[in-house]
C-alpha cells in the first residue's frame, strides 16, 4: 500500500474513537470507582486546611496503576475548587520526582507551581533556592500543600536531604503553613528512608491495594464508554484487558493501554470492532514497549550487567548455563572496553536480583555441590526488545557488535 493510499484509507474510513484523550496517562475522570475509601481519607485529612489549619502530612504508598496518582490529583483540585470559593488562600504543588530527579530540579519546581516564577535553572546552590521558596510562602501567609509523586526517584538519586528541609520547613515559617505529600509505588521506600524523615511525612498513611479482575473492568467500562463509539467495543474485550491486567499485578494503567492500543490496531486494520484478538495483539505491543522503557530507564551499571547477560546468551550460552561467574567475566570485559570502573560482585548480585525484581530475568540460585551456589541466569523477556534499546546506544552498539 502507498502512502497516499494509506492516508485515504484512514480518511474514508470511520474511527471507533470518539474521545481518545480521555485514555491517555494523564486523563483523570470525575469518578474514580473502588477509591472511594481512599480518596475519602484524603480529603478528611486535606479538609483541615479549609478551616485555616494545617493539614497532617500523608504518605501514600501501592503498586503501580492503582491510582495513586489519580486520587491525589482529583482531591487536590476539588479541594482548590472549595478553596476557592470559600476565599481561602491555600495552594498547592504538584511534582513528579521521575522527572525531576535533581533536590534542585524538585524545589524549582515547587516554587514554579506556587507562582515564585524566575528562577534559573541552574547555577544557585539548592539552600539559596530553598530560602527564596520559605521567603516567598511566608511573605503571602498562607497554606501550601506540597506533593512528591513518585518520590523513591528523588531520594534514590539525590538523597534524602530536600526531603528532610521539606518536613522541617514548618520551624522556619512564621506565618504560613506547609503539609506534604508523599506518593511511592516502592514498598521498599519505607525501608531505606531515614526513620526521623519516614515518621514525619507518615503521619498519615494511605494503603492503595491492587485492583482485582472485577474492578478494573469496571474501570475500564467507565472509560470505553467515554473513548468509543456506541458499542463498536465487545464487552468480551474489556474482560479479557481487565483479566489480563489483574494478573500484572491489578495495574488499571495496564489495562486502559490495552485498550487504547487494541483501539488503535482496530482503526488501523480498517475492523469496525474491538474484540478479545484485538486485546490479544495489543498485549503483545504493550509489553514490547514496557520492555524497553524499562531497560532504557535502568541505571548505567544495572544496563552494563544486563548487557554481559545479553551477550553471554548469544555467546551461546543460552540454554540455561549463565553463571554470575559467567556474567561477572563478560561485565568486567565491558567495562574495561567502555572505560567504567566495575562494581564488586556483591553489588553485582543485588544488580541481578534488581533485574529479577523487574521481571527481565530470573535467576534461582543452584548448587553446584562441592564448587558452593551459583546463579542460573535465564531471559525471561524476548532478547530482541533489549537489544533494541542497547543498539540505539553507540557505546553498547560497540560493544554488541564486538565478536559476534
Ligand atoms: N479507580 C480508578 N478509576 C478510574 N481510573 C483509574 C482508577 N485508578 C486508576 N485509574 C487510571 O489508571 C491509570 C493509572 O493510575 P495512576 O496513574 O493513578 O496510578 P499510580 O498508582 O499513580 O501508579 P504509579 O505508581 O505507577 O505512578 C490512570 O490513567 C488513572 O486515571
Ligand atoms: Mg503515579
Amino acid at each position: 500500500m502507498s502512502v497516499d493510499e494509506i492516508f485515504d484509507k484512514l480518511l474514508s474510513s470511520e474511527s471507533i474513537f470518539k474521545n481518545k484523550r480521555v485514555l491517555s496517562h494523564d486523563y483523570v475522570p470525575e469518578i474514580l470507582p473502588h477509591r472511594e475509601k481512599e480518596i475519602q481519607k484524603l480529603a478528611y485529612i486535606l479538609a483541615t486546611a479549609l478551616k485555616g489549619g494545617k493539614p497532617s502530612n500523608v504518605f501514600m504508598y501501592g503498586k503501580t496503576g492503582t491510582g495513586k496518582t489519580a486520587v491525589a490529583r482529583y482531591v487536590l483540585k476539588k479541594l482548590s475548587e472549595k478553596g476557592e470559593r470559600l476565599g481561602l488562600d491555600l495552594s498547592y504543588a504538584y511534582v513528579n520526582c521521575r522527572y525531576r530527579k535533581t533536590n534542585y530540579r524538585v524545589l524549582i519546581k515547587i516554587c514554579d507551581e506556587i507562582g515564585c516564577v524566575g528562577l534559573p535553572e541552574t547555577g544557585l546552590p539548592t539552600d539559596a533556592i530553598f530560602d527564596k521558596l520559605i521567603k516567598y510562602i511566608d511573605m503571602r501567609e498562607k497554606l501550601v500543600i506540597i506533593i512528591l509523586d513518585e518520590l523513591d526517584w528523588l531520594v534514590k538519586t539525590s538523597g534524602d536531604d530536600v526531603l528532610y528541609q521539606l518536613t522541617r520547613i514548618n520551624n522556619e515559617l512564621e506565618r504560613s503553613q506547609v503539609s506534604l505529600i508523599g506518593i511511592t509505588n516502592d514498598l521498599k521506600f519505607r525501608e531505606y528512608l531515614d526513620s526521623r524523615v519516614l515518621s514525619s511525612l507518615s503521619e498519615e498513611s494511605i494503603v492503595f491495594s491492587p485492583y482485582n479482575a472485577q474492578q478494573i473492568y469496571d474501570i475500564l467500562k467507565q472509560r470505553a464508554e467515554m473513548a468509543f463509539r456506541d458499542q463498536v467495543v465487545d464487552d468480551s474485550a474489556l474482560r479479557l484487558a481487565a483479566a489480563i491486567a489483574a494478573q500484572e499485578h491489578g495495574d488499571a494503567r495496564r489495562a486502559i493501554d490495552l485498550l487504547r492500543v487494541a483501539g488503535e490496531i482496530v482503526d488501523r486494520n480498517g475492523d469496525s470492532k474491538l474484540l478479545e484478538k484485538h486485546i490479544l495483539m495489543a498485549k503483545d505491543e504493550v509489553e514490547k514497549d514496557i520492555i524497553e522503557m524499562t531497560v532504557s530507564e535502568l541505571p548505567l551499571q544495572e544496563q552494563l550487567i544486563l548487557l554481559a547477560i545479553v551477550k553471554a546468551h548469544s555467546n551461546g550460552n543460552g540454554s540455561g548455563k549463565i553463571t554470575t561467574g559467567v556474567v561477572k567475566n563478560i561485565y568486567e570485559e565491558i567495562c574495561h572496553e567502555l572505560g567504567y570502573k566495575p562494581v564488586t560482585l556483591r553489588r553485582i548480585n543485588d544488580i541481578i536480583s534488581d533485574l529479577e525484581m523487574l521481571g527481565i530475568i530470573s535467576a534461582p540460585v543452584v548448587s553446584l555441590g562441592r564448587y558452593g551456589r551459583t546463579k542460573l541466569i535465564h531471559m525471561e523477556v524476548p532478547i530482541k526488545s533489549i537489544m533494541k534499546v542497547f543498539e540505539r546506544e553507540e557505546k553498547f552498539s560497540i560493544v554488541l557488535a564486538k565478536n559476534k
